[in-house]
């Protein structure tokens, strides 16, 4: 745990709770050490904001020198308010429509085309210009089966073996295909699968099939360790795998292109906390159930992805230990934070520390059963600043009936 309980503590009684924190030293570490990890003189991290978007995040990424993997005009949009130039964006969104196209082209980002479909449209209406092409790996790997976005029993990306029908289109409408770009999953498991997707895509970016590449593109993925005794993988021997594959496909291709990463939950996953206090406890014949006055709406990651988030009880971290079901505050059995899980005994008005809550936890959040997501803090060299207040519930029915009422 990099931010201590005293600070978590403190920043639940002055900001309430649910509440998430976020430790900016450590989001600003995990990108800078990318670059420590793969050393290709031309490397550009984009960092996809899908994962947090809070602002100060963004604001400090940029001031660090990431570029943007953005998905929806929404996130363009953030992404150029907080200061990234258009051109240190690429949008990779899929099955958009033809007015998201147009908005996110008069903008002057790059898009990342997915599908032939798209292609042909994309080229008819905008023939002549640049653009990346997402491919689809081949390649199956992720945490769990709804982060695995190759293969293609997804609906990810262009298949490999499309590639002539690729060329077919960009040689009718003159298009400039600049970069190629692939996405395996999320949370990868086995490295063996970041090198195979590199070099399957690899295998179509030849100078006879794309001559005006300037960069390829990797997507993200990089796992993180969730629970206390999960090892780190060795990203300085992957990242040492990675720098020798694309040198020897630059050889081939007889230029030094760019490479691309996208990571989201590398960057700020293990930067998030999200404190919750403890409303009431069950003993359940024997089983004691701990209920918090937060649920799935505001961190989905268990029970949608039967994720483990390390929980700490930062009130009595001392306590004797006791098997607990983490219980939210939603009308629905799933609506747990964690099951039979062994910690120090938890008491009515405890907080709790669930950890890795930076990535896919707020951004992930709803407002189901008309509860407003919670405030967020951003701590920067010790100094902590709201970054984002929670609405009350009367603003955020403003919110919901005041247009049309
Ligand atoms: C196309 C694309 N790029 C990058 C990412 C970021 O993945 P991660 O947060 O696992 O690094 C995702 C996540 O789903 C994605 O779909």
């Amino acid at each position: 745990m990099s931010l201590d309980r005293k600070l978590l503590l403190g920043l639940a009684r002055e900001y309430g709770t649910p509440l998430y924190v976020y430790d900016g030293d450590i989001i600003v570490r995990r990108y800078r050490e990318l670059y420590d990890f793969i050393k290709w003189p031309d490397l550009k991290i984009h960092y996809a904001m899908k994962a947090n978007y809070n602002l100060s995040i963004l604001k400090a990424l940029k001031e660090a020198g990431a570029g943007i993997d953005a998905v929806s005009p929404g996130d363009v949009m953030l992404a150029l308010k907080a200061g990234f130039s258009p051109d240190n964006i690429i949008y990779t969104a899929n099955n958009v429509s033809d007015e998201e196209v147009r908005q996110v082209k008069a903008l002057g980002v790059l898009l990342n085309i997915g599908s032939l479909s798209r292609l042909e449209k994309f080229a008819g209406e905008f023939p002549g210009s640049s653009l990346c092409l997402r491919f689809n790996p081949d390649v199956v790997d992720g945490e769990h089966v709804k982060l695995m976005t190759g293969g293609d029993l997804t609906k990810f990306g262009i298949l490999l073996q499309d590639v002539e029908k690729v060329k077919e289109i960009v040689a009718k409408y003159d298009l400039r295909v600049v970069g190629l770009h692939e996405h395996t999953g999320s949370g990868l498991q086995h490295s063996s699968s970041v090198f195979k997707s590199m070099e399957n895509l690899m295998a179509v970016a030849t100078p006879e099939n794309f001559p005006d590449l300037r960069f390829l593109d990797f997507g993200g993925g990089f796992k993180v360790p969730y629970k206390p005794d999960e090892k780190r993988v060795d990203y300085v021997e992957m990242g040492a795998e990675i720098t020798k594959l694309f040198s020897e496909f630059c050889a081939g291709y007889g230029k030094g292109l760019q490479m691309y990463f996208e990571p989201g939950k590398y960057i700020v996953a293990e930067g998030g906390y999200m404190l919750v206090r403890v409303n009431t406890i069950k003993d359940n014949k024997g089983r004691l159930i701990v209920g918090c006055n937060s649920g799935f709406p505001q961190l989905i990651r268990p029970m949608f992805y039967d994720a483990y988030h390390y929980i700490e009880n930062i009130s009595n971290p001392d306590g004797e230990t006791k098997i607990y079901d983490i219980c939210g505050n939603i009308c629905e059995s799933g609506d747990n934070f964690a099951a039979r899980r062994e910690m120090p005994e938890i008491r009515e008005n405890d907080v709790l520390s669930i950890q890795n809550a930076g990535a896919y936890c707020y951004s992930m959040g709803g407002v189901y059963n008309l509860r407003a997501m919670p405030a967020e803090v951003f701590v920067r060299n010790g100094k902590a600043e709201l970054a984002r207040r929670a609405l009350s519930s009367a603003e955020l029915i403003d919110l919901i009936v005041g247009e049309t009422n």
